[in-house]
């Protein structure tokens, strides 16, 4: 056959290999046979030296313009399939279901309430301490001036393990484990979980409590006023007034209770001419119980009270936690909602 024909039929062999052609595979393998380097094109081409001069410059046009032919008709193709392949995918979902929601985690209210709390106490130069949540009965009461009879302890009610060994009803377990374990002068907190048997509205049988110590000669009252000041307006506002009054704790004398000016009032008592449901009308929130050692518990961990004095105080995190964020139900912190949860800052 006279290869100008030849050349010209390429197009029409090329459109019955392509409507075969289904897959990218057998697209290339029709490229490769029609353009590749020792494809027909090629091969035709070959023949140009055996045609007289006159001729060569027709084939040569000719088989440019087939080149150019069959390249459109393999990139159309190309097109088509692709286009194909994409609206299968598409088929293949509905684009309009939302997205799957990346949940962004979040700290706890106690967590960072706590983190505060010890985080204002650390830039004051304090240390923290810690303890088993499984005390002793000396670590939790004896050693605290809380003889087996005392009345005091009538105060707490105690989730037993047995006889002497007990879940901790408060952090203060942590004053007699580093006053035994270490000399003054010395200044620590001790975060962590406290025990009770207590469960109604404003009482979980377990919660947090924070617990400070701070040991050294000559410390006086003004040092527990000073501290326990500053403590508060950090976490609560420069504004906040503080009093100190009279209490009662077995192992401090003197002892206070620590209130705060309400967070909600301001101390007025009363938001739009009703009583401050926070503070009860009182302008007055109690937020800690402190005191100086009791000259009885430097003598049970073994220090000399003649030499040394210190004070000591403790608070509930959930309290402070509730007051900072505004929570009115306590049960809120232990529930894992995670629409609770998630309303508290990174
Ligand atoms: N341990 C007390 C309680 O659980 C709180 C407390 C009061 C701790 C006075 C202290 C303190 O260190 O000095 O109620």
């Amino acid at each position: 056959m006279d290869l100008l024909e030849q050349l010209n039929g390429l197009a029409a062999k090329l459109e019955v290999r392509l409507s075969q052609a289904a897959t990218e595979a057998e697209l290339e393998s029709a490229r490769v046979d029609f353009l590749g380097r020792k494809g027909r094109l090629a091969e035709l081409m070959s023949h140009l030296r055996e045609l007289s001069p006159e001729e060569r410059p027709a084939f040569g046009q000719t088989a440019n313009a087939v080149k150019q032919k069959l390249t459109a008709m393999l990139d159309a193709r190309r097109a088509e399939q692709e286009q194909a392949a994409e609206s299968a995918f598409l088929a293949s979902f509905d684009p309009t279901v939302p997205g799957r929601t990346l949940w962004n985690g979040s700290l706890h209210p106690i967590t960072l309430a706590m983190e505060e709390v010890c985080s204002v106490f650390r830039s004051m130069g304090y240390e923290i301490a810690g303890g088993p949540e499984v005390e002793t009965d000396f670590n939790c009461f004896e050693a605290l001036n809380m003889p087996p009879e005392h009345p005091a302890r009538d105060m707490q009610d105690t989730l037993y393990i047995s006889d002497k060994v007990l879940l901790r009803t408060h952090t203060s377990c942590v004053q007699v484990r580093t006053m035994m374990s270490r000399k003054p002068p010395l200044a620590v907190i001790g975060p962590g979980k406290v025990y009770r048997r207590d469960s109604d509205v404003t009482h979980t049988p377990m919660f947090h409590q924070i617990e400070g110590l701070l040991v050294d000669r000559r410390v006086t009252m003004a040092d527990l006023r000073g501290t326990l000041t500053a403590f508060v307006r950090a976490v609560f506002g420069s504004g906040t007034r503080v009093r100190f009054r009279p209490s009662f704790f077995p192992f401090t004398e003197p002892s206070v209770e620590v209130d705060m000016s309400c967070t909600r009032c301001g101390g007025h008592g009363h938001v739009d001419g009703q009583p401050c449901r926070i503070c009860k009308g009182s302008g007055w929130l109690e937020i800690l119980g402190s005191g100086m050692v009791d000259p009885a518990v430097f003598s049970a961990v073994g220090y000399d009270p003649e030499e040394v004095s210190g004070f000591a105080f403790g608070l509930g995190v959930e309290r402070i936690a509730m007051l900072k964020y505004g929570l009115t139900d306590l049960r809120m912190n232990f529930e894992n909602d995670v629409r609770f949860l998630h309303q508290f800052p990174v």
